[in-house]
């Protein structure tokens, strides 16, 4: 059988090859509700604006509640030659309520459905990533208070640098997946449009009602040009990007502490639940998670390439190519899905080791900075007193020792402001004590950090 778009100009029938090239319900079947819902607010609107009547709503709403139970079940039968999810649904109505059916799809096309219930998917999608991404939020805030006293190394360069409270790094995290959180704001404010209305791309001579849909599907607006909107895929591409930011700090996440989990570092269990074993060496533990959330972060920024390449030269307005944008979307919010819902137990359950990370801290040097501008604060220039602690910390090394145990008399060769004082902000314990400015890795500072996002997650 032939699809029902072919309209009585077609005087062959569709070859094959062609029926499984360009079908997309094997995956655009998983809009069947929003499809359904928008057919719904549409029939409604085309009742009250007098084209279609109460009763041939009725018998129209009453079928396709039926056809999505079907759906929903499984039990609904999916043939090639119907292309897509929304040929499925008007051809099922059409055969079981005939001319009444015939009536949904007057001053609509399939280009504006396509749009609408895309971004009734995608804002759905987004609210639910946004929801995730609030819960690893949390997961990182729950080992705030408890590692208060663990001191890390932070790095640049992955060379040891300065010391940092460990909740300083769970808050780092919480504000990366805060801007995303902001960015999926922003994107949803420009997905959440209602392009129903617009029809194939020039609009319609039927008197239909577009804010009627739109406030009945929950959008916040109608979009303004019928050309743009037929064309228009930025939504898709924007979500996209937001989620290839998200995999961006998840990617980087799984990395530090996919090292941290290492022998040579060994500053964290991840739970055995989360990693698997060898099936030849016994000892291993791995933390293949993680690895995995890196490894697939790497299709959620090639979907964003796929995405972007297959707009790029479409002149205005729907072109089939847009077809080809449901399997990267789709793709790219499963996997940010599936990685996120990993990633909010393993924060929540890993464990620091406190006594190795402890063992070790004084080693790098880390307080180094701080000794550098307790010189400047006596009056010494910053260049100076660089070039000072450089030739003191080369002391230290020569003699393999932390600044604290070099002897004053060494350290005043270099600078001869050191006095016994000094003791008072070397080591990593007194390091950290010694900072002071708004943002920084003071406990003041971490602790207010930490009282602030409590108080923003909780509301
Ligand atoms: N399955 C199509 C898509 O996803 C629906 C729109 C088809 N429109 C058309 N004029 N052939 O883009």
């Amino acid at each position: 059988m032939d699809s029902p778009s072919r309209s009585g100009v077609f005087e062959a029938s569709t070859d094959a090859r062609l029926e499984s090239f360009a079908e997309s319900i094997s995956f655009d079947r998983r809009l069947f509700r929003q499809d359904i819902r928008g057919s719904i607010a549409h029939a409604d609107m085309l009742r009250t604006v007098g084209l279609i009547s109460d009763k041939d709503f009725t018998a129209i709403r009453d079928t396709l509640k039926q056809i999505e139970s079907e759906f929903e079940s499984g039990a609904f039968p999916i043939r090639l030659e119907l292309e897509d999810v929304h040929m499925h649904i008007e051809s099922a109505l059409i055969d079981r309520i005939g001319d009444v059916g015939r009536k949904l799809h007057t001053a609509r096309s399939r280009n504006d459905q396509v749009s609408t219930d895309a971004r009734i998917w995608i804002r759905e999608a987004l609210d639910q990533v946004d929801g995730l991404l609030e819960a690893l939020q949390r997961s990182f805030l729950s080992r705030c208070d408890g590692d208060m006293d663990v001191i890390l190394p932070a790095y640049t360069h992955l060379q040891r640098a300065q010391p940092v409270l460990a909740p300083h790094y769970w808050l780092a995290y919480i504000e990366k997946f805060q801007r995303d959180r902001d960015r999926i704001a922003d994107c949803r404010r420009r997905v959440n449009q209602s392009p129903l209305g617009v029809a194939a791309v020039a609009g319609t001579t039927l008197p239909i009602d577009r804010e009627q849909t739109a406030a009945a599907l929950e959008f916040d607006g109608v979009t303004a040009n019928s050309l743009d909107t037929s064309s228009d895929r930025d939504f898709i591409l924007e979500s996209a990007f937001v989620l290839s930011m998200i995999a961006s700090h998840l990617s980087g996440w799984a990395e530090e502490w996919i090292l941290w989990s290492t022998v040579e570092y060994n500053f964290i269990k991840i739970p055995q639940q989360f990693c698997t074993g060898s099936s030849i060496m016994p000892q291993k533990v791995n933390p293949d998670t993680l690895e995995l959330t890196r490894g697939k972060s790497a299709r959620v920024m090639g979907n964003l390439q796929t995405l972007m390449l297959l707009v790029k030269n479409l002149p205005l307005a729907y072109n089939r190519d847009l077809q080809e944008d449901k399997p990267p979307l789709f793709d790219s919010f499963d996997t940010i899905i599936a990685m996120l819902e990993l990633a909010i137990p393993i924060v929540a359950g890993s464990v620091l080791q406190r006594e190795r990370i402890a063992a070790r801290i004084e080693e790098g040097y880390l307080d180094a900075t701080t000794l550098m501008e307790w010189l400047i604060k006596k009056g010494m220039p910053q260049r100076t007193a660089h070039h000072a602690v450089g030739a003191i910390v080369g002391a230290a090394m020569a003699a393999d020792v932390p600044l604290a145990e070099l002897p004053l008399e060494t350290m005043q060769q270099h600078a001869p402001e050191v006095d016994a004082s000094i003791l008072d902000v070397l080591g990593t314990q007194n390091a950290i004590a010694a900072f002071t400015s708004y943002g920084s890795t003071a406990p003041d500072q971490v602790r207010d950090q930490i009282t602030a996002w409590t108080k923003r997650l909780a509301s």
